[in-house]
């Protein structure tokens, strides 16, 4: 019966004993530690407890108590001094079996911090005020397992503005800022003397920032001003005045990013397609897209002239464009009907997966480019709010205003499409 016990026991023990149990305990705390998680019936005589490799029986530490026979030993309350490895042994004459616990009490000064992923956080840590700063203290993160990582050596700093450092060096305040924080930061860092001193010790758990109710537009109901007079003589030339500053900038623009290459762009679609989304746009947004499309403010006539442009181009250009918006998102009716007015074109629902919405998409760029481009994306992400396409096709049957290089290169049947392209610049600016 006994030996059959011990057997059990030590089938037990193998699990038990297999990971040295490594505990954290606040400093005031009441900490129990069982010898054996199960009942055997092994008496007083036979259970040891040891304390740093000593008898505890043989050591006079306050508020530590051997109970219920050894079953288990109790400190209340926890202090600096309980810190260390505490053993736990059954023996009887043919064998002896022992338990680990590795006990660390955290410092005395204990912050926990709180903190929005992405945002900057300081772990606060000082030296007492009367003692002299010639050396920085050294911060920690634990990294489980008992084992810690030292984040401020100086010698590994290698980047010029590192994510982690020490916020003042050689002060009193030896806090450590982490910039940008990330969930990988959670966890436990000590801040502490070159000496050993602990000076903190901190728990830092960052968190994804609750999210933001979306930016509101309440208060913007009133759909695009009419155009007062659709007669007018001077709307077109506004239009085609702010389409050529427009592209010039652009231009200026990407010539910069691409200095010695070719270009091939269409200013035309670009500013069709913004002034398509300026229609939905109130408030700040609407005056940041006038000023990027460079169409005065009080230019209520855009939308319509936009309009009568394409009309116009429609033999040599086609211009189209479309928006593809997130279901949670509610349109107003008055933009839905002037963006047919003005756009011809009736905001569609994105659909439920990316490859719906993929299909949905590529087969709208593949109908608008006459199948020149089939493929325009690969996915679309659920967190998509709104989708602007413009696209222009241009048959260029004999009216071009594009120049003889251009043509060469693209000769042919002569046929340029492409998203968001279609002015051909070698290294001349276009004219409308
Ligand atoms: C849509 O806009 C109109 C004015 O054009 C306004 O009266 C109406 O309340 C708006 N609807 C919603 C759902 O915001
Ligand atoms: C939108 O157009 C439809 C059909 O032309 C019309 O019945 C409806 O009143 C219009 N809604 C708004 C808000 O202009
Ligand atoms: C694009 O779709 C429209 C409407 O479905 C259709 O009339 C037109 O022929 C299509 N164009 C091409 C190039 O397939």
């Amino acid at each position: 019966m006994r030996h059959q016990a011990i057997f059990c026991l030590l089938l037990q023990l193998i699990f038990e004993l297999s990971s040295c149990a490594h505990l954290r305990v606040a400093p005031g705390s009441t900490l129990e530690l069982p010898c054996l998680a199960f009942k055997t019936d092994f008496t007083a005589e036979n259970i040891n407890w040891q304390f740093n490799g000593e008898d505890i029986s043989a050591q006079s530490l306050s508020s530590v108590a051997v109970k219920m026979d050894g079953w288990y030993l109790s400190i209340s309350p926890v202090t600096a001094a309980h810190e260390g490895t505490y053993v736990c042994s059954v023996k009887d004459d043919n064998m002896e079996l022992t338990r680990t616990y590795s006990i660390t009490v955290v410092a005395s000064i204990g912050y926990a911090i709180k903190v929005n992923q992405g945002s900057d956080v300081y772990l606060p840590c000082n030296f007492p005020p009367s003692s002299q700063v010639e050396i920085d203290a050294l911060w920690f993160k634990e990294t489980g397992g008992g084992k810690r990582t030292l984040l401020n050596q100086k010698e590994t700093a290698t980047d010029d503005s590192p994510r982690v450092e020490l916020r003042y060096p050689l002060d009193h305040d030896q806090s450590l800022i982490i910039k940008e924080t990330v969930m990988e930061d959670t966890g436990i860092y000590h801040c502490e003397s070159t000496e050993g001193q602990k000076l903190s010790s901190v728990y830092l758990s960052v968190v994804v920032p609750p999210t933001l109710a979306p930016y509101s537009c309440s208060g913007f109901l009133t759909p695009w001003e009419p155009c007062q007079d659709e007669n007018s003589r001077i709307g077109g030339p506004i239009l085609q005045e702010s389409m050529a500053e427009f592209s010039m900038k652009l231009y200026s623009y990407v010539r910069e990013s691409h200095p010695t290459t070719n270009l091939l762009f269409s200013p035309i679609s670009i500013s069709a397609a913004l002034t398509h989304l300026l229609l939905g746009a109130r408030g700040d947004t609407r005056k940041a897209i006038q000023t990027a499309v460079c169409v005065p403010y009080d230019f209520h006539c855009v939308h319509f002239q936009m309009k009568k442009l394409r009309e116009k181009l429609s033999s040599s250009l086609q211009i189209a464009s479309q928006i593809y918006y997130n279901p949670q998102i509610s349109l107003n009716e008055s933009f839905t009907n002037q963006s047919m007015q003005f756009y011809e074109a009736k905001p569609v629902r994105l659909l439920e997966t990316s490859e719906e919405n993929t299909q949905m998409i590529n087969d709208w760029v593949a109908n608008k480019t006459k199948y020149k481009i089939r493929n325009l994306v690969d996915s679309v992400s659920p967190n998509v709010q709104i989708i602007l396409l413009n696209a222009v096709s241009f048959s260029g049957h004999g009216k071009s205003s594009l120049n003889r290089n251009t043509r060469r290169a693209f000769s042919q049947n002569w046929m340029v499409i492409l998203y968001g392209c279609l002015y051909s610049i070698t290294r001349n600016t276009w004219q409308l």
